[in-house]
C-alpha cells in the first residue's frame, strides 16, 4: 500500500516528539515534513532538538537528518508535499487557530492536539471509539472554508481520555452526575522532572484551564450533529478538581457517578469487557484490541505499572465499589501523550483516512 504522506507541525514539542516516534514504521503513514518555529526552521532535526528529546525511545533515524520548515512561514511548501498534517503547536490560541485554517485553506486536513479549534462548532472533537459519526460536520466545515480537501479535525483534552471511555458504554443507565478528580502527570505541561524540578516531591493543586475543559469537553463528545454543527449534550452534570503530581507520563483520574437506573457493578464490568467502537471494528492500526481494561486487584490500575497497556493506548479502570453519597466510585487511568495526545490524534487521523475524509493527493 502507498503510504500517505504526512507532515508534523510542532515536532520538535514534548507531543510532537511523540508523533515522530510513532509515525516510525506506521503501516499507513510516512513521515515527509517536518516543521517549527523560526528558532528551530533550517536546522536538521537532531540539531534543533538539541538536549530537548524527553522519549524514552531513541530518535527515529528516518527524522535526524530531517531539515525543520518553518510553521508558519513555509505553509504553501508544507501543504503541497503532505497528503495532511497533525499539528501541536505551543502557540497563542488566536495563532493556532489561524495557522490551523490557513493549513486547511490549502487543502491539507489538519488534525489537531491543540485545543484551540475544540469548540468552533463545525470542527469534530473525536474519540475514535466513542463518537466517529461527528465526522459527518467536515462537510459542512468545508462549505465554509470553501475547500474540497482541507479541513480541521481535533483530539479532546488528555485529562478526560481516562474517565470519559469508562463512563461512555453507561450512558444508557441515565448517566446523571459525575464528580472528578484527577491527577495528572507533568508530560502533560511539556515537563520533565530535569525541566520542571518543582514538581519533585510536590503536588501542584492547579492547571490552568483545565477543570473547565475537563467539565465541558465531554458534552461536545456526547453531543449531536445537527444542521451542520456539533450541539452540545446536555448531561451529565461534572464536577472536577485537576492536580498536577509528581509523575512522568500517566493521567489518573478518581470518579463518582450517579445514574438513573443504577447498573449493577457486574452489569457495568460486562459492559466494560465487551465494548468496542469504531475504531476496534475498523481495525486500525492503532486501536487497542481491547479499549477498556477493568483490573480486579484492590491497587490497580497504577500509573507507572499500567500506563502502557496496549502500547499506551487503552483505558484502565479499577477500584469499582458503592459509594455513600453518589451510585458508584471507580479509579480510571491513561497515557497522557499516547492515548491523551499523539495516539490519540494518530488514531483519529486513521479514521478519517479508513472512512475516506482524508486522501492521497
Ligand atoms: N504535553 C501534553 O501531554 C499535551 C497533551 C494535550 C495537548 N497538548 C497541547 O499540545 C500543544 C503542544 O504541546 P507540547 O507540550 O508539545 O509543547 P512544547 O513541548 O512546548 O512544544 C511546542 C512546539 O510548538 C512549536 N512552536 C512554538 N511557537 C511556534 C511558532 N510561532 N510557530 C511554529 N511553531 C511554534 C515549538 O517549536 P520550537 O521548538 O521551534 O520552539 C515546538 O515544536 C499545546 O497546545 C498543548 O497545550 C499537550
Amino acid at each position: 500500500m502507498e503510504k500517505y504522506k504526512v507532515g508534523v507541525i510542532g515536532g520538535t514539542g514534548m507531543v510532537g516528539q511523540r508523533f515522530i516516534s510513532l509515525l516510525e514504521n506506521h503501516p499507513w503513514f510516512q513521515l515527509t515534513v517536518i516543521a517549527a518555529s523560526s528558532r528551530s526552521a533550517g536546522k536538521t532535526y537532531e540539531e534543533a532538538i538539541g538536549s530537548r528529546w524527553a522519549l524514552e525511545t531513541p530518535m527515529p533515524e528516518e527524522a535526524k537528518k530531517m531539515v525543520v520548515m518553518n510553521a508558519e512561514a513555509d505553509i504553501e511548501a508544507i501543504a503541497s508535499q503532505v497528503d495532511f498534517v497533525f499539528s501541536a503547536v505551543d502557540m497563542k490560541k488566536e495563532e493556532i487557530q489561524a495557522l490551523e485554517e490557513a493549513y486547511a485553506k490549502h487543502e491539507c486536513p489538519v488534525v489537531s492536539n491543540n485545543s484551540a479549534h475544540r469548540w468552533t462548532a463545525d470542527v469534530p472533537m473525536v474519540v475514535p471509539e466513542i463518537n466517529p459519526e461527528h465526522l459527518a460536520v467536515i462537510a459542512d466545515q468545508r462549505r465554509r472554508l470553501g475547500t474540497s480537501r482541507g479541513f480541521i479535525a481535533v483530539k479532546s483534552n488528555c485529562s478526560l481520555q481516562s474517565y470519559v471511555p469508562a463512563l461512555h458504554p453507561l450512558r444508557d443507565f441515565g448517566l446523571e452526575q459525575v464528580l472528578v478528580c484527577t491527577y495528572q502527570a507533568i508530560s502533560g505541561a511539556g515537563k520533565t522532572f530535569e525541566t520542571w524540578p518543582d514538581m519533585v516531591d510536590n503536588v501542584i493543586p492547579y492547571i490552568g484551564g483545565e477543570e473547565e475543559k475537563s467539565e465541558q469537553e465531554p458534552l461536545k463528545l456526547w453531543g449531536r450533529v445537527e444542521n451542520g454543527v456539533i450541539v452540545n449534550a446536555g448531561s451529565p452534570a461534572i464536577t472536577a478538581q485537576c492536580l498536577r503530581v509528581p509523575v512522568s507520563n500517566g493521567h489518573m483520574a478518581a470518579v463518582f457517578a450517579r445514574f438513573q437506573n443504577k447498573p449493577t457493578m457486574e452489569e457495568m464490568k460486562e459492559i466494560w469487557a465487551n465494548y468496542k467502537g469504531r475504531a476496534q471494528e475498523l481495525a486500525l492500526p492503532s486501536a487497542p484490541k481491547q479499549f477498556l481494561h477493568y483490573f480486579e486487584e484492590p491497587d490497580r490500575p497504577q500509573t507507572r505499572l499500567d500506563r502502557m497497556t496496549e502500547g499506551g493506548m487503552a483505558v484502565c479502570i479499577g477500584r469499582l465499589r458503592p459509594d455513600t453519597q453518589y451510585d458508584y466510585k471507580f479509579v480510571c487511568l491513561s497515557h497522557n501523550t499516547l492515548r491523551g495526545a499523539a495516539g490519540g490524534a494518530v488514531l483519529l487521523a486513521e479514521l478519517l483516512c479508513a472512512e475516506g475524509y482524508i486522501s492521497r493527493r
